[in-house]
């Protein structure tokens, strides 16, 4: 298949292209500079940024899907998620592209967590009120495309080798679950691709 990747120079976006190659996947990435993306046989990188209409479009066009694994860096980063996810489904809904698979983040929703604890549910929404606004919307954007969408929602994000051995539940976390490596966020994504899983779902990966 022909893929498009956004964030393909990011920790998760790597692992996830590297994980497309191997499997002979075509890759499109976008990237705000060229060479913060690694050159291979079956990679083509399009200099842009995810903010620009016209250069989300280009990487789309042409594409079975789409895959994004943005995440914000800096302070000229505010809206990222919710502006890059309009760009998209609209390059999608253009170019009658059909399948979007997406970061999101576990934690943005854990008010309405039904298993986390009282203090958790008032501290982390007062720390990461902004990003957490931003996955929402970005959220928001993609749930009402109509397109055949996977909001992956990641525990606490740390390094390490993807195991296989994490647990997925639909919206929240897992009892207990508090973390999971970006390698086993990678491979959820690149499995829920190739076995057109999770359609229309917002499963929460965790150990
Ligand atoms: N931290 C956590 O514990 C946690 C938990 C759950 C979910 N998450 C989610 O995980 C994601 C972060 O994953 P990560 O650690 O792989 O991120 P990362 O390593 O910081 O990578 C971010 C990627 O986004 C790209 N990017 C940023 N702004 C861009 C723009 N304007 N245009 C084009 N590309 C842009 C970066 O490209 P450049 O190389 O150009 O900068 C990079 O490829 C976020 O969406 C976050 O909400 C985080």
């Amino acid at each position: 298949m022909r893929i498009a990747l956004l964030g393909g120079s990011g920790r998760i976006g790597s692992e996830v292209l590297d994980m497309l190659l191997a499997d002979d996947h075509d890759v499109q990435v976008l990237a705000r500079s060229e060479s913060s993306v690694r050159s291979a046989t079956g990679l083509t990188v399009t200099e842009g940024d995810a903010l620009d209409q016209e250069s989300v479009a280009a990487v789309v066009k042409g594409a079975d899907a789409v895959m994004s694994a943005l995440g914000p860096r800096g302070a000229k980063s505010k809206g990222l998620l919710a502006g890059a996810a309009a760009n998209t489904v609209a390059a999608m809904n253009d170019a009658g592209v059909r399948r979007l698979i997406a970061v999101s983040a576990a934690g943005a929703f854990i008010g309405a967590d039904p298993d986390s604890g009282a203090l958790t549910k008032v501290i982390l929404p007062v720390v990461f009120a902004k990003p957490f606004a931003d996955v929402r919307r970005m959220e928001d954007v993609i749930r009402a495309s109509g397109l055949e969408w996977t909001l992956v929602r990641p525990a606490r994000l740390v390094g390490g080798p993807a195991t296989g051995q994490y647990r997925t539940r639909s919206d929240f976390p897992p009892q207990g679950g508090m973390k999971i490596t970006r390698a086993d966020v990678a491979q959820f994504m690149v499995d829920a691709l190739s076995q057109h899983s999770w359609i229309g779902a917002s499963p929460v990966l965790a150990y």
